[in-house]
Parts: structure tokens; sequence; C-alpha cells
């Protein structure tokens, strides 16, 4: 890189730096009540048929429901999920650093089909997992921590939530909406590009050793994405191609004017790809109930054990 271009860059991670402050503040509290609805989804059932239509409901009408509170609660949680539970939190990630913009968002892990599509099959266990068991295997994997206990109150509102989320759409039918958005899976991927688009791409605000950047509160304010600090080995995201297709359209934040945090439009497929593979493969933490996965069902290829 150039003089020039470092300098510029500086500036501009400033810059970033100071308006993503003010995003993850804003986007953690809730919508504001004067944005404009969002667009309605259909809602279809197993068959593929239109039954209804959904709308991402507003965070101001919580507080007023019989349930109100836990819903709230379950709401901080899954955005402040390593600060208030430090005890299962094994990294240094909120639920909502993958999920983001609080689970509302097409493409970044939605929770909006949660409530109503578990328990349902999966391969990686091999049998129908339920709900709880679902969000404990994010605690396990993504936060490299332990389980809550299932009828824990933390356990309970973050079900609250996702079942608020859902507005009562019945289980067995879905809103249209994709948990991840399509990669062209059949790409070998390059690390070595890979770790040039990640300098380019991401260093700015994940930092150079993949460490990200904690806020005067010792709180993560840009996740780290690999170390001790960073998932383990067993999560959905250690896996290149899921990775990637996270990335293609959520990172890097704030390098557009759409969706709620400028994310996304900036990688090829090929890109996405390639930085997936390089910073996956950085050293993470093991995760020893590997031993459990995917033992009568055939192994992704992407998968890491
Ligand atoms: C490192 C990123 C990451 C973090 C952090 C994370 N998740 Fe996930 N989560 C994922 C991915 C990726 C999937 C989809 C995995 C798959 O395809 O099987 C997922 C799936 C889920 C699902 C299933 C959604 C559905 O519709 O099938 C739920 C529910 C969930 N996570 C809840 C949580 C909760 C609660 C937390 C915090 C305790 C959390 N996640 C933390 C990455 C993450
Ligand atoms: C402008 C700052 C910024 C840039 C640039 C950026 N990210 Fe992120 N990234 C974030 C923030 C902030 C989050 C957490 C989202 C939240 O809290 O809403 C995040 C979350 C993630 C996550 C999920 C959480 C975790 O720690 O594993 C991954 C993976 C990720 N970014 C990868 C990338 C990659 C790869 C690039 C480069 C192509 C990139 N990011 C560029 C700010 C950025």
């Amino acid at each position: 890189m150039t003089k020039s271009s470092r300098i510029t860059l500086s500036v501009l991670a400033t810059a970033i730096l100071a308006s993503m402050a003010t995003l993850a503040v804003v986007h953690a509290r809730h919508t504001p009540d004067d944005a404009p609805p969002t667009p309605a989804l259909k809602v279809k059932d197993s068959q593929g048929t239109v039954v209804g239509s959904y709308r991402i409901p507003s965070d101001s009408q919580i507080a007023a429901l019989p349930d109100g509170k836990e819903i709230l609660y379950g709401k901080r949680l899954l955005n402040e999920t390593a600060r208030l539970l430090p005890t299962h939190v094994g990294d240094g990630l909120n639920c909502n650093s993958c999920h983001l913009a609080e689970g509302k968002l097409g493409a970044a892990g939605p929770y909006i089909n949660a409530y109503n599509t578990y328990p349902t099959f999966k391969s990686r266990a091999g049998r129908k997992v339920s709900l709880t068991e679902r969000i404990n295997g994010c605690f396990q994997r993504s936060m490299n921590g332990v389980p809550l206990a299932p009828d824990s109150r933390e356990m309970l509102a973050m079900k609250a939530y996702m079942k608020w989320l859902a507005q009562g759409v019945p289980t067995g039918d879905k809103v249209d909406v994709v948990n991840a958005g399509k990669i062209d899976t059949s790409l070998v991927p390059d690390p070595v590009r890979g770790k040039q688009i990640y300098g380019e791409q991401c260093a700015s605000c994940h930092g150079d050793s993949g460490e990200g950047m904690k806020d005067q509160f010792g709180d993560y304010i840009f996740p780290p994405l690999w170390g001790n600090d960073s998932y383990n080995i067993g999560a959905g995201m250690a896996r290149t191609y899921k990775a990637a297709a996270f990335i293609k359209y959520n990172m890097p934040l704030a390098a557009g004017r759409n969706k709620p945090l400028g994310q996304g439009g900036v990688l090829t497929d090929q890109d996405a790809v390639d930085v997936a593979q390089y910073f996956t493969h950085q050293p993470r933490p093991d995760f020893p109930g590997k031993i459990n996965d995917w033992k009568n069902q055939k192994k992704p290829k992407d998968a890491r054990y």
C-alpha cells in the first residue's frame, strides 16, 4: 500500500469508527418510531402456497404487551450477550453480532422464522432439535460457551422475543425471508487472495490480527474474527461457504447506503469465498463436542472435522 492510500484509509477508518459507534448504539436500541413501515412479506405454508402476510413489528409496542418485560429482557440479552451472561459466553460475541439488526434482516440470520419452524430436523445433529436446543447450540459453538438451563429466565426471555418477532405465524408456515443468501459453493477458495481482501476490506474494523476492537468499557464494538475471543471450530460461521454467504450480503459494514448498516454489495462470490477461507481458518478455539456431529449423515464439504 502506498503512503497516501494508507493515510486516506486511516482517515476513512476514523470516520467509519465514529459513524459505526453511533450505528452500533442506535441499532442495538430500537427501530425509531417514525421509521417507515417495513414492507409486507408473504407467509407461505409447507406447500409454498401464500396464506398471509407479515410485517416486522415495531419495538415501541412491546412495553404495552402482557409479557412485554420478558420480551424486552430477551431483546437485551440478544444484543448484549457477552456482557450480561459472562458465565455462559466464552468469547467476545453477542448473538446479534451475527444475527444482524436484532434478527430482523433477511440473509443476516433473521430470527423471524425461528419460533414457527422448530422443532425441525438438523443434519448436523442427525435428529429433530427444539428451539431451546438450537439456541444452546449457538451458546456452545458460536459463543464458545455453556448452555442455558432450558427453563431459565434467560432462555425463556430469548424465546419470548423470537415468539414476538414471529407475530403469531403458525408452526409449519414460514415468512418469505431467507436465513442466508446464495453463494456459489463450486468456487475453489484462494486464501492468499483472501488475505489481501481481508487487509483491504475488513482489517479497518476487525483488526490486522482479527482481534476486533473494544470500546472504553471493554465491550467489543467490532467483534473479533479469530483468536480466543472468537467462535469455535464447531460454529456454522467456521465453515467457508456459510461464512462467505454471510459476508457477501452483510460485510463490509458502512460501505453503502442500503440496509440498516449500509452493508454488503461490495464483494463478488469469489471474493467472499476467498476472504472467508482466510479468516475462518485462522486459529480459533476447539469444540470438544465435535465428536457427535454428522455421525450418521454426510458431512458438508466445508466441515472442519
Ligand atoms: C458467530 C456467529 C453467530 C453467533 C454469535 C450466534 N449465532 Fe445463531 N446462528 C449462526 C448461524 C451461522 C446459524 C445458521 C447455522 C446453520 O445454518 O445451521 C445460526 C442459527 C441460529 C438459530 C436458528 C435460526 C433458524 O431459523 O433456523 C437461532 C434460533 C440462533 N442461531 C440463535 C442464536 C442465539 C440466541 C445466539 C446467542 C446466544 C446466537 N445464535 C449466536 C451464527 C451465530
Ligand atoms: C465498518 C466496520 C466493519 C467492516 C469494514 C467489516 N465489518 Fe464485519 N462486522 C462489523 C460489526 C460492527 C459487526 C457486528 C454487527 C453488529 O454488532 O451489528 C461485524 C460482524 C462480522 C461477523 C460476524 C461476527 C463475528 O465476529 O464473527 C463476521 C464474520 C464479519 N463481520 C466479517 C467481516 C469481513 C470478512 C469483512 C471484510 C470483507 C468485514 N467483516 C468488514 C464491522 C465491520
